[in-house]
């Protein structure tokens, strides 16, 4: 057994975060401050995840993730439900080929039984066109919820090792870690919500242990490029000591 944590090894704190996740929040409230129904907000919170996209690209980020629709989501009004789920069917249409071009490998994460045959067709089948993309890995979090992750992640590892009822000191960190919906990235190191609360929502809750929370006022259809760079300032002054002391780091480095 691993009495460590499974984030064992410190990851070499780089001009650019490798993995950055963001929770998109503000766009109702952008829509409401503007007369327009919150609907419009997620429209034009389209047009922010194309910018983001490009922006991390371009700053050589390797995982972004965005968190598109939560396990709770479910609980706002059928018409705002509704229209989220066509905006996703839509973009996933139509965004794929851009993708493409610019080495992007799309992944969706979250429970996609929930979804109706056509969405989780249409998520399959971008899902496979962009697989041999490398340059930026895309996920979107859809009934997504972390809690639900390290749920499905205990059962699948029951599932396989049976025996681990009878011998829980066999069980670690990594054993689940591995399970996780996104085990093929590194743990986040930059974690970004917009629209100004400060709350991680059962995003990433496993995977957010070690990882740097940014909090801005700017709601997402608002967000972009410079707002992005702006993050990644403040992430560059930050000193990543996972449990370590200050002159530990620096001795290291
Ligand atoms: C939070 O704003 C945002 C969402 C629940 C949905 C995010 C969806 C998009 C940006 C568009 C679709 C995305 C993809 C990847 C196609 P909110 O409605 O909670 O805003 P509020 O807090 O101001 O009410």
């Amino acid at each position: 057994m691993n009495p460590l944590s499974s984030t064992c090894s410190i990851p070499v704190t780089g001009e650019t975060p490798r993995h950055v996740a963001i929770i998109m929040d503000g766009n109702g409230r952008w829509a409401t401050q503007r007369c327009l129904p919150r609907t419009a907000g997620h429209v034009r919170g389209v047009q922010a995840v194309r910018r983001a996209v490009e922006a991390c690209g371009r700053r050589g980020v390797e995982y972004l993730t965005l968190f598109a629709f939560s396990s709770e989501n479910w609980r706002r009004p059928a018409q705002e439900v509704t229209l989220l789920m066509r905006l996703f069917v839509r973009t996933l249409e139509k965004e794929v080929d851009k993708l493409i071009a610019q080495g992007v490998r799309l992944r969706i994460v979250g429970d996609l039984s929930a979804f109706d045959a056509k969405l989780q067709g249409l998520i399959r089948e971008a899902e496979a066109k962009t697989a041999e993309q490398s340059a930026l890995t895309l996920t979107i979090a859809a009934n997504y919820g972390g809690r639900w992750d390290i749920l499905q992640a205990t059962r699948a590892l029951l599932e396989a090792h049976p025996e681990l009822q009878q011998h829980p000191e066999l069980l670690d960190e990594a054993a689940i870690s591995e399970r996780l919906a996104m085990a093929y990235a590194p743990e986040p190191d930059l974690f970004i919500r917009t629209g100004g609360e400060q709350r991680i929502s059962n995003f990433l809750i496993w995977q957010l242990a070690y990882t740097e929370l940014y909090f801005t006022n700017c709601y997402w259809p608002d967000f972009g490029a410079n707002e992005i760079e702006q993050a990644f300032i403040w992430y560059r002054q930050r000193e990543r000591r996972f449990g370590r002391t200050s002159e530990q780091l620096h001795e290291a480095h």
